[in-house]
């Protein structure tokens, strides 16, 4: 039975920034494991994001630097996918809401909506301000947040960041004026509105539906939605930065940005051709993963899914992988204090990206808030990834380079119980990992990767090839010299999408294999066992530098500072 196609996506940045780590681990990071996994066990995967461009973050933050909006999400486009790329995010396309196709797509979206009488336009209530002389929306407001069990006094318009509700105009108490702290009144203007209450059945279902299929915190989240009661969601905004409604009573407003972004999932699918959006996006048997951050999930579980089943013809998602918040030494991050590790370092830096990626596995925060440690760092690299995984291909590939000269493939007899215990740990640790990231459990199937190094260390250590050289048992010493090399094989294709860029160059140049250790297929490769009679190994390198204190203090201080934007320009 062929395996059904996977649509990865990672929730779209807004750009008026440049990422710190914390962003990195909650979306780019998971979804790019998610996407190398299920590309590596043959499925037909693509992972699709891009730059949200839109909305008042971008413009706010131009209007600080004093250039137009368009050009600063310009250059910071491109700066956000160089850093992407430079982490070892293989986006199968990296794309941007400004592009034709997804201002074709809003259009095409919210026609089917207006068709189906999903739409109906409103004179409601929005923030003026008297001073400036116009209406005033989302990020450019701030106020307290009128939930009575939040009360939080800098939230915004359109989102509390106290509770995560997503907001409408009109609901702050004591709305202000972000920037300039002036009092706001309210006036009646007119909106377009998505009638969200009229698939309150229907998504009612489907979230309890997916209550084993999302982790608690996600389902959770979006049950409290569901239970504070659907109202009718505003889709347009007054600002002249964004994509036009063309609509007749709103001509002069644009979209809403959380109305349109989510459409970037489906625009940046279709870039990739009409046969791509039919296979992951019309398709019953596709699967559709979003991967997202904390504060995105009411989007993603209620307002999305609801525009989904408002259109019809589109399928819905399958997962959505919500995560929590990543902390900096028990701080939250701010660009703005440069509190926490900034991912724009990794451009210059020469620290090695999966060094980065593979400590910040161990912090994708899963189930709760979790919290980067420079520490943590340090004993991670040196005693887990260079302590077991490097020290296992460094002790294997040396052994077999220096005493039977690169070549130890070809027929196994005489196994001993060591030996069938390995190849049994060979057969089944990537059938357990595999398990594992299907559920997209990241951080326990790292963990399973750096036991299955620790499992080859063991046999090398029991069976020590090197004593029965040096004792004449040449043949002892081929037989576990070939299944440690059989083990170093799989264990580079399971630790690939964690690693993806050293375990391609362990691939090539030291264990001397063809292609991509991450090529289709490979992941049943892995369960076997199986080299060449004449497989002949490469030279052994070491694949990562230690971390020492004085090492340890240098990158703190090299990635602790925010980028400045005006850099980047
Ligand atoms: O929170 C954010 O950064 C938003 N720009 C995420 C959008 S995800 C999506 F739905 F487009
Ligand atoms: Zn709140």
């Amino acid at each position: 039975m062929s395996k059904p196609p996977v649509l990865i996506t990672a929730a779209l940045p807004y750009i008026n920034n440049l990422p710190h780590c914390g962003n990195i681990v909650g979306s780019h990071l998971p979804a790019d494991i998610l996407h190398r996994f299920y590309t590596a066990q043959g499925r037909d995967s693509v992972l699709v994001g891009g730059s949200d461009e839109h909305g008042a973050p971008a413009m706010m933050a131009a209007e600080r630097l004093g250039i137009p909006t368009a050009e600063l999400t310009e250059r910071l486009h491109d700066a956000h996918r160089r850093i992407y790329e430079a982490m070892g995010i293989g986006y199968t396309n990296y794309s941007r809401t400004s592009s034709p196709e997804h201002h074709r797509m809003t259009g095409q979206f919210f026609d089917a909506l207006d068709r189906e009488g999903f739409i109906h336009q409103a004179v409601e209530a929005m923030y003026f301000s008297p001073e400036q002389g116009h209406f005033l929306t989302d990020r450019y407001v701030t106020g307290t947040c009128p939930q009575a069990d939040c009360g939080y006094e800098e939230a915004y318009s359109d989102q509390c960041d106290g509770c995560r509700r997503p907001l409408e105009p009109g609901e702050l108490v004591n709305p202000r004026s972000t920037n300039t702290g002036e009092a706001l009144t309210v006036r009646a203007m007119p909106q377009l509105y998505f009638d969200l209450p009229r698939v309150r059945g229907d998504l009612g279902r489907w979230i309890k539906s997916q209550r084993d299929v999302w982790r608690p915190h996600v389902s959770g989240e979006a049950s409290r939605w569901l239970a504070d009661g659907l109202r009718s969601r505003s889709i347009t905004r007054d600002l002249s930065w964004g994509i036009p409604v063309n609509h007749d009573g709103v001509q002069d407003q644009v979209f809403y940005v959380w109305f349109e972004a989510p459409i970037g999932y489906l625009s940046f699918t279709h870039e990739l051709g009409s046969d791509a959006f039919a296979k992951y996006w019309l398709n019953s048997d596709a699967e559709r993963i979003h991967v997202l951050g904390k504060d995105n999930i009411p989007f993603h579980t209620i307002f999305w899914p609801g525009m989904l089943m408002a259109h019809r013809d589109i399928q819905l998602p399958t997962n959505i992988v919500g995560l929590n918040y990543l902390t900096f030494e028990g701080q939250k991050f701010s660009k703005s204090k440069n509190i926490g590790v900034f991912a724009h370092h990794i451009l210059t830096s020469d620290l090695h990206p999966d060094v980065l990626r593979a400590y910040l596995t161990t912090t994708i925060p899963e189930a709760r808030d979790t919290d980067f440690k420079w520490s943590q760092m340090q004993a991670h690299v040196n005693s887990e990834l260079i302590g077991k995984l490097g020290n296992f291909f460094n002790r294997t590939l040396s052994q077999i380079r220096k005493k039977f000269d690169g070549r130890v493939g070809g027929e196994l007899s005489d196994l001993t119980d060591s030996d069938r215990f390995l190849m049994e740990d060979i057969a089944s640790f990537p059938v357990q990992i595999g398990e594992r990231l299907s559920r997209a459990e990241f951080r326990e199937a790292y963990r399973q990767v750096m036991e299955f190094a620790s499992v080859g260390n063991v046999y090398l250590e029991r069976t020590a090839p090197w004593t029965a050289v040096r004792e004449g048992r040449t043949e002892d010493a081929r037989r576990s010299l070939n299944l440690a090399l059989n083990l170093g094989r799989s264990l580079a294709i399971v630790a690939a999408p964690f690693l993806p860029r050293s375990m391609q160059e362990l691939w090539s140049e030291q264990l001397n294999f063809e292609g991509e250790v991450g090529a289709p297929g490979r992941w049943d490769e892995a369960s076997q066992v199986g080299i060449s009679t004449d497989h002949q190994i490469g030279q052994p390198q070491r694949l990562y530098e230690g971390i020492d204190d004085a090492r340890l203090a240098s990158l703190r201080a090299e990635f602790s500072e925010a980028a400045n934007i005006e850099d980047f320009l």
